[in-house]
């Protein structure tokens, strides 16, 4: 049985029996499946909820304008759409980094806890926050600080406020980073400062933060648009392997729609603020994201995405007045040079 399938369970039973002493060990494996019960009646708990959630900037941009959405526990989920669509804002706002609209009735649930509803960020957010692991393009570690260091901050929503301060983690926390270290195959890079690490090594320790953290549901907004294809890869690997196995939601917004198809059975696609698509990636078609990248839809490698393909466009990456970096066709690249 599919563990990511949402509504289902799925458990496996080793059995070590011991002659010897009658010693039984029992390993019981249960894929999440969070079941609320409120006056006898049971409800699927799902990892994210979403409704009727509009944001509009200070300069009048509607962001966000009703948004709904669910996402089942243990899902995997890709976010697209073109640059400015909303993916960014709609990620912060699950995070409960930012508000929405007062005058929206918009609500955010995150395992059925609200993290913010009518304009307004919930107390219970930071805590709520603990089950959150984020991951960023960005990558947002603390270059000066060691790669174990920088994972093991991902408990400092858990700890005392003044042994986290002073960083003092005990050997029980060291271990837990080294074994999640070892998970996104980093661990012998524990010593080195964040900053001596290559993008998608500082990538996958953002992802081991969230592992010591005991992050429930990942959100990562573009968290391979600055690496080359292989480091994207083996980052999309590990997201999936935690998925699968970890039974961890993961909402990942791609710029690069081939790694949704790869990775993630559902798509929910942005344009304008505005859900346009939420179903199977695999029903995705060429003329819709065509439409739907806009001018955009060039820089996609969809063998059959343009109407007259043309021979595929040497690429090069840059970095936009954000300082955020993406691989573009190299005529765009030369005019940003
Ligand atoms: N802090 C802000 N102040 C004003 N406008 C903003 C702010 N943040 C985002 N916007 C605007 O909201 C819209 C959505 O931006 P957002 O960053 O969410 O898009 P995106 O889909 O993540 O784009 P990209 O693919 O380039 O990352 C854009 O028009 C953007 O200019
Ligand atoms: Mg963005």
């Amino acid at each position: 049985m599919n563990p990511a399938s949402p509504g289902k369970v799925c458990t496996s039973l080793n059995f070590t029996h011991l002659s010897c002493n009658q010693r039984l060990i029992v390993t019981v494996r249960i894929y999440p499946l969070v079941i609320k019960s409120t006056n006898g009646k049971k409800t699927v708990v799902a990892a994210l909820r979403v409704s009727g959630l509009s944001k509009t900037f200070s300069n009048d941009k509607k962001a966000l304008d009703d948004v709904s959405l669910r996402v089942e526990n243990g899902e995997i989920v890709a976010l697209i759409g073109a640059s400015g669509s909303g993916k960014s804002t709609l990620l912060r706002h699950v995070s409960g980094l930012i508000s929405a609209d007062r005058s929206s009735a918009g609500e955010i649930f995150v395992f059925d806890r609200k993290i913010q509803s009518g304009g307004s960020i919930a107390r219970e957010a930071a805590d709520i926050r603990c089950d959150i692991g984020m991951v960023f393009q960005q990558f947002n570690l603390v270059g000066r600080l060691s790669v174990l260091t920088n994972v093991l901050t991902g408990l400092l929503g858990k700890m005392p406020k003044m042994r986290g301060t002073l960083a003092r983690f005990n050997k029980q926390e060291k271990q837990l980073a080294v074994r999640a270290l070892e998970r996104v195959g980093i661990v012998d890079k524990a010593l080195q400062r964040g900053s001596e690490l290559s993008g998608g090594q500082q990538q996958r320790a953002a992802i081991a933060r969230t592992l010591v953290q005991g992050a429930k549901m990942i959100v990562a907004d573009e968290p391979i648009a600055s690496l080359d294809p292989s480091s994207a890869r083996r980052v999309m690997d590990i997201l999936s392997e935690l998925n699968r196995s970890d039974g961890i939601t993961v909402v990942v917004s791609l710029h690069q729609v081939e790694y949704a198809l790869k990775y993630c059975p559902r798509t929910v696609a942005l344009r304008d603020g505005k859900v346009v698509y939420d179903g199977p990636s695999e029903a995705l078609t060429p003329d819709f994201l065509s439409e739907l990248y806009g001018a955009e839809s060039e820089e996609l490698f969809l063998p059959g995405l343009n109407p007259s393909p043309k021979k595929k466009q040497k690429r090069t990456r840059v970095t936009n007045g954000a300082g955020k970096r993406r691989n573009v066709p190299a005529t765009a690249a030369n005019a940003l040079a």
